[in-house]
């Protein structure tokens, strides 16, 4: 029989090695092998070994199932998010950088379920009861029947939890958390792991709903491996930029809706507001039109969502220009200048480019890219786009505009927020009733051309 060995663990990427090393050979990650403790003896026996196992019961596909009993908090921004509400027996991990808000979040979600008849448990491991209090009478949230726990030990939260048999319970931070079935410390990945498995397994076993909280590295990924994300039915981020009031909840993941649907709150004194209208307030610091702006026209999950991008173009003095990123794909971005240089004929080289999504919003969608070559070039040219215009569209490597989804969606939010013209691809489906006026182009020099009178 195989000797049970220590392994490596890399936090990035989750790949096993047989020895530490300072990089990991699978994702490159600096300085994130960890060690692992090996697994008992018992659970090291193969499956074809001695210990035999149960025969396990098997369905057909054709077994109805009834359609999941969802409850929604009331909190349109998390329930959309959710993908219509909580699930029970699901495990959802919500992940975010310290002090972003989400215990606040999850506090105030508590009080929402509670309110609506769910017998609702919050536990944390990193502040004490008399703080959660604290926080929760400045939310206004004293009378909320949800119960309370300051409490680490997973083996006495699983044993309270068994007999108290919650419809949803908070764990507030999945990092504080400590299994005695691992020989670590909190925090460390094998823990990580451990508590996030013994959690949902709870969740499963007895229909509860867990929210497990996740701390997010510098790097921006939640601390631990992986597989905790793997483990987990949804995987929701909690983001925002410091300095602004907005955040942002977004579905990476859900087994129970659709993924990349984000909800969105501002952080107020007396804790998170919904945001029904992100396109006005994402807007909202938008002035007189200038060089270098441009508003497009986005989709994010299910609803349409306006942004602004703004870029600085400017004469390096240094032998290497800088190209800087916030809130888009900086790979993205040299993509786009490589078509505009080959394509079009407009160089930036010896030019420093700075792209910025206005708000503190990022943006993932392609249908981004005419927009920021918009941006790029009324920066480049110094002029300003047309104030009620909005722009969207994908690029191609050949510098041709490909139809993107939802065209119409796109056009009535513009037109909702005061917007009358719209550059599209050519192609797709048309735009519909919109009352929005439509230039349809199908390669960026023709956009070039028509937009600046270039090319
Ligand atoms: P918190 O929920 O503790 O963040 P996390 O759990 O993600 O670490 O939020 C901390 C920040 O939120 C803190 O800087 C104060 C701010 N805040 C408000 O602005 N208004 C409020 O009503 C509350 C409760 C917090
Ligand atoms: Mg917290």
């Amino acid at each position: 029989m195989a000797r049970a060995t220590t392994s490596f663990t890399c936090n990035a990427c989750g790949a096993v090695h047989t020895k530490w090393s300072g990089q990991c050979d699978a994702c490159g990650a600096w300085n994130s092998i960890v060690e692992e403790a090996p697994l008992s003896a018992a659970s090291g026996k193969t499956s074809l070994g001695t210990a035999r196992g149960r025969a396990i019961d098997l369905t057909d596909l054709s077994t109805r199932e009834a359609p999941l009993p969802r409850t929604a908090s009331g909190m349109g921004e998390l329930d959309r998010v959710l993908g219509g509400g909580l699930v029970p027996a699901s495990a959802i991990l919500v992940g975010g950088d310290p002090g972003i808000g989400k215990s606040t979040l999850l506090l105030q979600a508590a009080a929402r379920f509670a309110g609506t008849g769910l017998k609702v448990v919050y536990i944390s491991g990193e502040e004490a009861a008399g703080q959660i209090r604290m926080r929760a009478e400045r939310l206004g949230l004293t009378d909320a029947p949800v119960q309370l726990a300051a409490e680490t030990v997973l083996r006495d939260i699983l044993t309270t939890l068994d007999q108290l048999r919650p419809d949803l319970v908070v764990v507030d931070s999945i990092q504080t958390m400590w299994s005695d079935s691992v020989d670590s410390a909190p925090g460390s990945v094998s823990q990580v792991r451990a508590a996030a498995h013994e959690l949902t397994a709870f969740a499963k076993r007895r229909g509860s709903a867990v929210i497990l909280v996740g701390h997010v590295t510098k790097e921006g990924q939640i601390a631990g491996p992986r597989v905790v994300e793997h483990m987990v039915d949804t995987v929701l981020y909690f983001e925002g930029e410091r300095g602004h009031q907005f955040r942002i909840l977004r579905a990476v993941k859900n087994r129970f809706g659709p993924a990349d649907e984000i909800g969105v709150f501002e952080m107020t004194g007396g804790g998170l507001s919904e945001v029904t209208n992100p396109s006005a307030l994402f807007l909202s610091e938008r002035g007189q039109p200038a060089p270098g702006s441009a508003v497009f026209a986005g989709i994010e999950g299910t609803r349409p969502v306006l942004v602004e991008f703004q870029a600085l173009v400017a004469p390096t003095p240094h032998s290497q220009p800088r190209r800087s990123v916030v809130g888009w794909d900086g790979g993205r971005l040299a993509m786009i200048l490589a078509v505009l240089e080959a394509r079009c004929g407009i160089p930036f080289a010896g030019l420093d480019v700075y792209l910025n999504v206005a708000g503190g919003m990022k943006i993932g969608e392609p249908a981004a890219d005419l927009a920021v070559a918009a941006a790029l070039l009324s920066a480049r040219e110094d002029t300003a786009l047309p104030a009620d215009c909005v722009v969207f569209g994908e690029i191609s490597l050949s510098g041709a505009l490909r139809p993107v989804s939802q065209t119409e969606n796109r056009l009535k939010e513009a037109a909702k927020l005061g917007f009358s013209s719209a550059i599209a691809p050519a192609g797709g489906k048309p735009g519909g009733e919109s009352g929005m006026t439509v230039t349809r182009m199908s390669d960026l020099t023709a956009f070039v051309g028509e937009i600046f009178g270039a090319g």
